[in-house]
């Protein structure tokens, strides 16, 4: 029977050598979605910019390749900025964005010197512009709105909607107290917008709506305030392939249609075409990693289902409980063969919820067996939670049939460490 080939490495190899549950990340993969950023979009667009989405999967070593790509970086928090700054990133190429920053994250912010901070209310506006005067600089902002397009994917991943958490509402009202009080100031320079209108989408529907929106929002500023935009940032967003018939589209099934609307808007309403930069996640890394569980028990429960358990779950990977996300499987052992058995894969916490995937078919798993759960190479590794205290996997990173490990096993040593 055939093993799992992931990469050119052998999946079952892998955890024997490095243990289960574990993490499997391509850098190869990783590096070809960066070449794709360079070749379709910074390469055949002048004025353009990319940024990796950190909170996609976050490591050291996933920052170097980013850096090392020339694609910039998308932070979210104190954390994640010190980790980018640990690696060596060039800081003029990271944005920090967030809706509810620490005045120590803004002072921060400016300290380190990242290349744009993404407002995204008020008070961050005004404390920005405190912490940077302090210190004789001026921070390069742009302001999140809400272009107010519903998304179709899972609400809680729904992010460009009227009625949200981020982003600033286009109420002309609201809108004026932004706009006017940001181009009084003077610790801030407002270069533009950024939008982000979800995540896990397919279609470039919702991103197409949103241009429509940010070029009117530009026109309007610029009639009332003389302010033409010089940036937008139309974040991230693209889908992967998950399950079923869900396939990656190309960068360029997002890029290009979103350049032609906003040349064609721009040109229409007399404004200078903004820099303009994307800032995808999940495109990058999701399907460029698998997770590898030992199976460890088997469960039939006549003419309901038959349950197995494996090493990991819900900490490791928290999607499918957060927003009932939906996995593919493969027996690593026999993956070549007919997947005669329907079952349900479920973790090993004590929560009834702690199911990784309900009723797939797979090769009749058996304890012992190896499990690879495919497309985990985003916002796995970056939600796992200690929950049971479970220890977090390792990370290797595989390259063409090379492996290493580049993230250890977390210890039970380690689970106590922060205790006094
Ligand atoms: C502002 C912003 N940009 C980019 C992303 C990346 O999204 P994705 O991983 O879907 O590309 C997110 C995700 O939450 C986000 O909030």
């Amino acid at each position: 029977m055939a093993h799992l080939s992931f990469d050119g490495c052998d999946a079952v190899a892998l955890a024997k050598e490095y243990g289960t549950p574990l993490y499997v990340v391509s850098e190869r993969m990783i590096r070809g979605r960066l070449r794709e950023i360079r070749d379709d979009f910074l390469g055949r667009y002048p004025n353009t910019g990319a940024l990796y989405a950190s909170k996609a999967l976050q490591t050291l070593d996933i920052l170097r390749i980013v850096a090392s790509e020339g694609v910039g970086l998308d932070v979210v928090s104190g954390g994640e900025l010190f980790a980018a700054s640990k690696a060596g990133f060039p800081m003029d190429r990271v944005y920090f964005h967030g809706n509810s920053k620490t005045d120590a994250e803004i002072r921060m912010a400016v300290e380190y010197g990242v290349g744009r901070v993404v407002v995204d209310n008020l008070h961050e506006l005004e404390t920005l512009n405190r912490a940077a005067t302090a210190l004789g600089r001026r921070a390069k902002i742009l302001f999140r709105v809400a272009p107010g397009v519903d998304s179709h994917t899972h609400e809680y991943i729904s992010t460009g909607r009227l009625d949200s958490k981020f982003g600033i509402p286009l109420d002309r009202r609201v809108r004026d107290a932004y706009v006017g009080a940001a181009l009084g100031m003077e610790g801030v320079e407002l270069l533009g917008f950024h939008f982000h209108v979800g995540s896990q989408l397919l279609s470039n529907e919702s991103h197409l709506k949103a241009i429509g929106v940010v070029c009117s929002l530009m026109a309007e500023v610029k009639a009332d305030y003389g302010f033409e935009t010089a940036e937008l940032n139309l974040g991230g967003g693209y889908g992967v392939h998950y399950h079923g018939d869900e396939r990656a589209k190309p960068l360029s099934y997002f890029v290009d249609p979103m350049m032609a609307e906003l040349s064609a808007a721009c040109a229409a309403a007399n404004l200078r075409l903004p820099r303009v930069v994307v800032e995808p996640g999940r495109w990058v890394v999701g399907e460029a990693g698998i997770t590898l569980y030992t199976v460890g028990s088997k469960k039939a429960i006549p003419d309901v289902k038959t349950y197995i358990g494996v090493d990991g779950g819900l900490p490791d990977n928290p999607r499918p409980a957060l927003y009932g996300a939906v996995y593919e499987a493969s027996v690593a052992d026999r993956h070549d063969a007919p997947r005669d058995e329907v079952v349900t894969v479920a973790g090993k916490c004590c929560e009834s919820g702690d199911i990784l995937i309900r009723d797939v078919a797979l090769q009749s798993p058996e304890p012992g067996d190896v499990l690879a759960v495919f497309t985990t190479g985003a916002y796995n590794h970056s939600m796992a939670s200690n929950y049971n205290r479970l220890p977090r996997p390792a990370m290797v990173l595989t390259d063409s049939g090379e492996h290493r490990l580049s993230v250890r096993r977390e210890t039970f040593e380690d689970l106590i460490a922060r205790e006094l």
